[in-house]
């Protein structure tokens, strides 16, 4: 788990090759065992391979999504905030643990914020992909997570040396020496 996080990196470039279903039944078994707040459970997911829906996805925000165009699938990453106050934290984890699942597959993913963001001057990203995907009006969109086998490369990550600085024993101010093994 250690060196599958160490390798984990945003990848945006991905080979024309398609995601294997078991492959991605894994993916999406890793979000459903996620913890959430009082075992609310309040996520839902779309998973998109349509490569036409993927191409008009790409266009959600002003930047930063245009890569999805050429990724073979994408998670839309949905939640019922009437089903949990904390969905935002529920769903980012569930998330991160399908973004883990999908590295321990040798698959390369990046996520790509969809909450807060907006589409145009006057349309939401959000909006803008209820629309497109018949969400119902009562769930939020948090996040798509492109994958796809890596078409690119990437060191391993660093951890930089003041990050080190930010941890503390007991009490704010008090520092605690982290030995960087990376
Ligand atoms: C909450 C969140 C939102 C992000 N949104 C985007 C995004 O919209 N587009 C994108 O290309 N990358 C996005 N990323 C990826 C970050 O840019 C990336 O994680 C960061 O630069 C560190 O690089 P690494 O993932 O390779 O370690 C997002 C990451 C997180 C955690």
């Amino acid at each position: 788990m250690l060196s599958l996080i160490k390798q984990r990196r945003s990848i945006r470039i991905f080979q024309d090759r398609k995601v294997e279903k078991t492959k991605i039944d894994q993916i999406v078994q890793a979000a459903l065992l996620s913890p959430s707040s009082k075992n609310n459970n309040p996520w839902k997911f779309i998973l998109v391979d349509d490569k036409e829906v993927l191409v008009e996805l790409s266009d959600a925000k002003e930047g930063g999504s245009q890569f999805l165009a050429k990724a073979p699938l994408s998670v839309v990453v949905l939640a019922d905030p009437e089903q949990s106050d904390v969905w935002i934290e529920d769903a980012s984890i569930a998330t991160t643990m399908l973004i883990l699942a999908a590295q321990d597959l040798d698959l390369g993913s990046c996520w790509i914020q969809i909450r807060e963001r907006k589409h145009s001057e006057r349309v939401s990203s959000e909006e803008f992909i209820k629309k497109l995907l018949g969400i119902p009006k009562n769930l939020r969109v948090l996040c798509m997570v492109a994958i796809g086998y890596p078409g690119e490369e990437k060191t391993e990550k660093q951890i930089k040396e003041r990050k080190l600085d930010d941890i503390y024993q007991n009490h704010f101010g008090n520092k605690m020496r982290i030995s960087n093994i990376y």
